[in-house]
């Protein structure tokens, strides 16, 4: 832990007391859908996947970010980078969308240009002899790749600076996300608006009524944190003990002490978990012994797909392996019933014109605060969302920012 840990409890977030949900429209019109894969796709920094799904060296993969057909390609060298899936000929794309390939060097399908793998145009064939023509200007356009442990980000803007998710992230250093085991992998296309599950997620309110398996009893011990693009909720570990044999209640993530946790061997892990929410698109659990991450991709303003890997410590029986899938998949598909049923009333142009709960929903306000910011003002730094007073500015101040 390098940089000091300066955030604290938002207990009572300044503003959530007349916050307002958000129009159904936000989360079921095309024109707005489209606005915010501008705004927030196309704009900030977005989780593409894990690392091991990324392509081998030689290789490529086509994907969609907010839109925006993207290639990643690895190098021989094993460097990752990614370009706009569009070739700068008559813009056929290189790869088509959802494919992949290998070899020594990417051929346009249309007229044979061929790319070499750091996305410079290596031969224009039968080209002639254009005014002013130069291979050298003709590079792929790139898009800049960025990695959070095991996560790959992509910003459309190939200048952007890399994304400081800040010291939130870092109170997740001491777990071995690294070395566990992909356990579970699954990709879904859900029917609700990509906010609807990233909602749900970032609140604990929910849990008695949607989860009645899961023990609740220390519901109330949830805090949460937010700092600029991180929202990082824990189970207040109530009942681990660190070396001295003291009871860790009451700790703040990445406070002295906070990294045994990473060791602590509890058998319940919803006793230790931490829950991050990073912004836009990924959602993490981090537990001792194992680990959830979950990153949307928004395919229209009502379909989502979902990926889903859980991760464990290797070595673990098959028994517990298998119980920890179970557990996940109940809970899982528990929350995406209830964001279906919520995204019905979306797509019937229903608000609720509802509040939040206002200890129990202030990661929804959190979230709600960046989408708001991200509808009204276009690409900003997003630790500038909040207006004077809050919380965040707080935080910043406290910070000498
Ligand atoms: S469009 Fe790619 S070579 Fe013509
Ligand atoms: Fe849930």
């Amino acid at each position: 832990m390098e940089r000091p840990l300066n955030v604290r409890p938002i207990d009572d977030p300044p503003g959530i007391t007349s916050a307002r949900t958000l129009p159904a429209a936000w989360y079921s019109s095309a024109d707005h859908h489209e606005r915010e894969l501008q705004s927030v796709f196309r704009d900030e920094w977005v989780c593409v996947g894990d690392v091991d799904d990324m392509p081998a060296p030689g290789a490529w993969r086509a994907i969609s970010v907010g839109g925006l057909p993207v290639l990643l390609v690895r190098d021989r060298e094993g460097v990752l980078r990614g370009f706009v899936n569009v070739c700068r000929h008559r813009a056929a794309p290189l790869c088509e969308h959802g494919g992949e390939g290998s070899g020594a060097a990417l051929s346009c399908p249309y007229h044979a240009w061929l790319y070499r793998l750091d996305g410079t145009l290596a031969r224009a064939q039968g080209v002639g002899n254009p005014d002013d023509f130069d291979v050298a200007d003709y590079s792929l356009k790139p898009v800049s790749v960025s990695q959070f442990r095991r996560w790959v980000w992509i910003h459309a803007d190939q200048t952007a600076v890399a994304p400081d998710f800040g010291p939130l992230a870092d109170a997740i250093d001491a777990f071995p996300l690294e070395s566990m085991d992909v356990v579970l992998a699954e990709t879904d296309e859900r029917a609700f608006n990509w906010k609807v599950l990233l909602e749900n997620y970032s609140e604990n309110y929910h849990t008695p009524f949607i989860h009645p398996e899961i023990d609740t009893s220390n519901t109330h011990d949830y805090p949460m944190v937010s700092d600029g693009l991180v929202l990082y909720a824990w189970d207040r570990p109530l009942h681990p003990t660190d070396e001295a044999g003291r009871v860790m209640a009451g700790l703040l993530p990445g406070e002295p002490g906070w990294e045994a946790l990473a060791g602590a061997d509890t058998g319940q892990p919803y006793a230790v978990g931490s829950y991050l929410t990073m912004w836009p698109n990924l959602m993490l659990n981090v537990f001792p012994d194992a680990a959830l991450a979950m990153w949307m991709e928004p395919v229209a303003a009502n379909r989502t797909v979902v990926h889903r890997r859980l991760y464990m410590r290797p070595g673990g029986d098959a028994d517990a392996r298998a119980a920890n899938i179970a557990a996940h998949r109940l809970v899982h598909l528990q929350d995406i019933d209830i964001c279906n049923a919520v995204q019905t009333s979306h797509d019937a142009g229903v608000s609720a014109d509802g509040v939040l709960a206002t200890v129990e929903e202030r990661g929804v306000y959190w979230v709600h605060q960046h989408v708001r910011r991200a509808a009204g003002a276009g690409l900003q730094p997003a630790r500038r969302i909040w207006g004077r007073g809050t919380i965040a500015e707080t935080l910043l101040e406290d910070r000498g920012d």
